[in-house]
C-alpha cells in the first residue's frame, strides 16, 4: 500500500484525491491546502482523511511515501524540492516548473535519491491519445505530415501563466510522446488583449528535421469550446474530436498521389485517394486512473514513468522557446538541445 499526501486542494486536486482515493494500493494519507474553507468541502466527502495548512506536515510524516502537488505553477519548484528533499516519490502537475533551469534540478534531485519523479501530462494517458500513439508507431498513417489542434474555449483565463502554459503545453507533451522526436525550431505569434494579463491567444508552429510540422492554435477568447487534432500521414489521416462522447478517433484512408512521369508534365500530376473511415476501439477508462495505476507500479518496481522528468522538461523547454518567439513577434526560436534524447 503506498500512503499519498496531495498538496492543493483547487480545482484539480479533488480529481487526484478522487483517483487516488479509488485506486488499489493507494491510501490519501493527507490533504494540503492554504485555504482552510476547501480543507472543509474535502473533510464532508472524506472525513478519515487527515487535512492541514502546512504541507510540511505531509513532508514530516514518515507513513507518507509519496506527495502529488497541484498548486499553480509558480510554487511547483519550491514544493517539489521540498518533497523530493524529505524522501517522498512525487507527482508534479503540469507544467512542471516555470524554468527549465529548475526541472533539471528537480530531475537531478529525484535521481539523486532514487526517487520517482512523474509529470501530470494528462492526455497521455487517454485511450485516445494511447491508441494514436500505437497507429503512429506501427507506420500504418506512414510519414507524418503534420499536426494541426485547435484548442479553444471561453476562459479560464489565468492570472499567472499564459495561454501557451495552460492549453499549448497538451500539444506539447502529446507531440513528445507522437512524434518521438524533438522538433527543431519554434515560431509563436500571440497577444494579451487585457494589459497586464498573460497572453490568451497563441499560434504556435513547430518545426521538425524530419519535414513533419506542427501547429497549435491556443485561445481563452473562443464562443465555442473546440478541442480537435488532425495528423495526416502519407498513407492515412487522423481526426480526433476530444469533446465527441464516443468514436472521439477517427481515421481516414485518405491521401495524395503525386507523379513524376514526364510524359504527364502537362496533366494534373496529384491524384487523391479518398478511401474508408473506421473508428478505433479506445480504451475508455479515466486517464488519471491509469495514470495513477502508472505512478505506483513505478514505485514498486522503481522505473522511470512514461511522463517523467525528462518529458515534463522537454515541454518547459517548449513553453519557454514559445513564449521567446511571441515575445518577438514570431521570430524563429532554434531549440538547442543539452543532453542526448532517451
Ligand atoms: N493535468 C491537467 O490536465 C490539469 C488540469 C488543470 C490544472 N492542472 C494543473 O494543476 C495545478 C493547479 O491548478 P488548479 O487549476 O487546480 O489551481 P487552483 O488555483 O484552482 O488550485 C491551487 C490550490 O493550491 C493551493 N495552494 C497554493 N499554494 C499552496 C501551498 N503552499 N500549500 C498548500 N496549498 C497551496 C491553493 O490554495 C489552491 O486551492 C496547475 O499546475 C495546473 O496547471 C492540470
Amino acid at each position: 500500500m503506498i500512503n499519498i499526501g496531495i498538496i492543493g486542494y483547487g480545482y484539480w486536486g479533488p480529481n487526484l484525491v478522487r483517483n487516488f482515493a479509488e485506486t488499489p494500493g493507494a491510501t490519501v494519507a493527507g490533504v494540503s491546502d492554504l485555504d482552510e474553507k476547501k480543507l472543509e468541502t474535502l473533510r464532508r466527502r472524506y472525513p478519515a482523511i487527515k487535512t492541514t495548512t502546512d504541507f510540511q506536515d505531509l513532508l514530516r510524516d514518515p507513513a507518507i511515501d509519496a506527495v502529488a502537488i497541484a498548486t499553480p505553477v509558480s510554487t511547483h519548484f519550491e514544493l517539489g524540492m521540498a518533497a523530493l528533499k524529505a524522501g517522498k516519490h512525487v507527482w508534479l502537475e503540469k507544467p512542471m516548473t516555470e524554468t527549465s533551469l529548475q526541472a533539471r534540478k528537480l530531475i537531478d534531485e529525484a535521481e539523486k535519491r532514487k526517487r520517482v519523479l512523474l509529470v501530470d501530462h494528462t492526455f497521455i494517458y487517454t485511450g485516445a491519445i494511447r491508441k494514436m500513439g500505437e497507429l503512429i508507431g506501427s507506420s500504418e498513417l506512414g510519414r507524418v505530415y503534420y499536426y494541426d489542434s485547435t484548442r479553444v474555449n471561453l476562459g479560464l483565463f489565468q492570472r499567472d501563466v499564459s495561454v501557451i502554459a495552460d492549453l499549448a503545453v497538451h500539444d506539447f507533451s502529446i507531440l513528445e510522446f507522437l512524434l518521438r522526436e524533438h522538433p527543431v525550431a519554434v515560431s509563436a505569434s500571440g497577444i494579451n488583449h487585457f494589459p497586464g494579463t498573460p497572453e490568451n491567444l497563441a499560434y504556435i508552429t513547430l518545426f521538425y528535421d524530419s519535414g513533419t510540422i506542427a501547429h497549435a492554435n491556443v485561445n481563452w477568447m473562443a464562443p465555442v469550446k473546440v478541442r480537435q487534432i488532425l495528423v495526416g500521414g502519407s498513407k492515412k489521416m487522423i481526426v480526433y474530436d476530444d469533446l465527441q462522447a464516443s468514436e472521439k478517433v477517427k481515421v481516414y484512408d485518405s491521401g495524395v498521389n503525386f507523379t513524376n512521369d514526364p510524359a504527364q508534365i502537362y496533366q494534373m500530376r496529384v491524384g487523391y485517394r479518398t478511401g474508408d473511415m473506421w473508428a478505433p476501439k479506445l480504451d475508455m477508462t479515466e486517464a488519471l486512473r491509469v495514470e495513477g495505476e502508472h505512478f505506483l507500479k513505478c514505485i514498486e518496481n522503481a522505473e522511470v514513468p512514461i511522463t517523467g522528468g525528462m518529458l515534463g522538461l522537454r515541454v518547459v523547454e517548449l513553453i519557454e522557446a514559445a513564449t521567446s518567439s511571441m515575445r518577438g513577434k514570431g521570430e524563429t526560436v532554434y531549440i538547442q538541445r543539452k543532453e542526448k534524447i532517451a
